[in-house]
């Protein structure tokens, strides 16, 4: 059995009913089928072969765990957190880099392996997943959409595509207009937002922050509407850093980074009442 970490966290929300949600990242597949010519199954396997030795080089500098079982595979990893999430999950969020390039087999993989799957998900596009290079007409376009909404009934979870570190007015107006529904909501995007009394987040340097010195105004407004909407949003949940990260935003508003899901990690909330 590979080994998995679970992160384990409790979220407290009045008039939610219990509901358990995974959160995991940063896969970086690189898949190849039958259809892939030489090149693109070479290409695989050298950038499998990279993300081999790059997981334990974010392990190394951020102290966290990398033994040799947690070296196998990406995509038996994929595949444990997988079964996990279904055996007791209400939701899933794959919040981005799920795969390295996205090539055409990803594609073709992506549309045969989600298309059954045994619990509602949202999967945010991350910086690796160039959407110039997603066809509208294929099953993981999904990631292409400046906001995605999943309704729980009594909690929304809204996904916003800000791998390019940037968000835009679409996607306020769409946040406004939930607000305004008085559901409590949970945010889930690939880049997170750094907050400066956060040591860890201080030492990252521009690449890893969404609210960076150079970013937009409408990024700058996003951010605000978070801070000033904290009874109604729930928490922030991202990726992208490829180590652990929990940390109070401002008072009433924490965000939950998960670490490699190429290790095994995988973050489990128990949110409501
Ligand atoms: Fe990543
Ligand atoms: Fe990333």
């Amino acid at each position: 059995m590979p080994k998995m970490i679970i992160h384990d966290y409790e979220i407290p929300c009045k008039g939610v009913q219990k509901k358990i949600l995974y959160h995991f990242s940063d896969l970086h597949l690189s898949m190849a089928d039958e259809l892939s010519s030489d090149a693109e199954r070479q290409a695989a396997e050298r950038n499998t072969a990279s993300w081999r030795e790059g997981r334990k080089h974010f392990a190394r500098s951020t102290g966290e765990p990398c033994d040799e079982e947690q070296l196998i595979e990406a995509e038996a990893h994929f595949e444990n957190l997988m079964q996990k999430a279904q055996e007791d999950g209400d939701a899933l969020l794959i919040a981005g880099d799920l795969f390295d390039h996205v090539t055409g087999a990803d594609i073709r993989w992506f549309e045969k392996r989600f298309s059954h799957l045994a619990i509602p998900y949202l999967l945010a596009c991350g910086n690796h997943e160039n959407p110039t290079k997603i066809p509208d007409n294929c099953a993981l376009a999904r990631i292409k959409q400046p906001v995605q909404t999943l309704d729980l009934g009594d909690l929304v979870i809204m996904t916003f595509e800000n791998s390019q570190r940037v968000i835009t007015k679409v996607q306020i107006d769409a946040l406004m207009s939930q607000l305004t529904q008085g559901k409590p909501i949970i945010i889930a995007m690939h880049i997170p937002i750094q907050a400066e009394h956060n040591k860890a987040h201080k030492a990252l340097d521009e690449y890893f922050r969404l609210n960076h010195a150079e970013c937009s105004e409408e990024t700058k407004e996003f951010v605000k509407i978070l801070y000033a909407n904290t009874d109604k949003i729930v928490a922030v949940l991202a990726g992208h850093l490829h180590f652990l990260n929990v940390c109070e935003l401002t008072p009433g508003l924490t965000q939950y980074v998960s670490s490699q899901g190429l290790l095994g990690n995988i973050n489990r909330y128990i949110i409501g009442e």
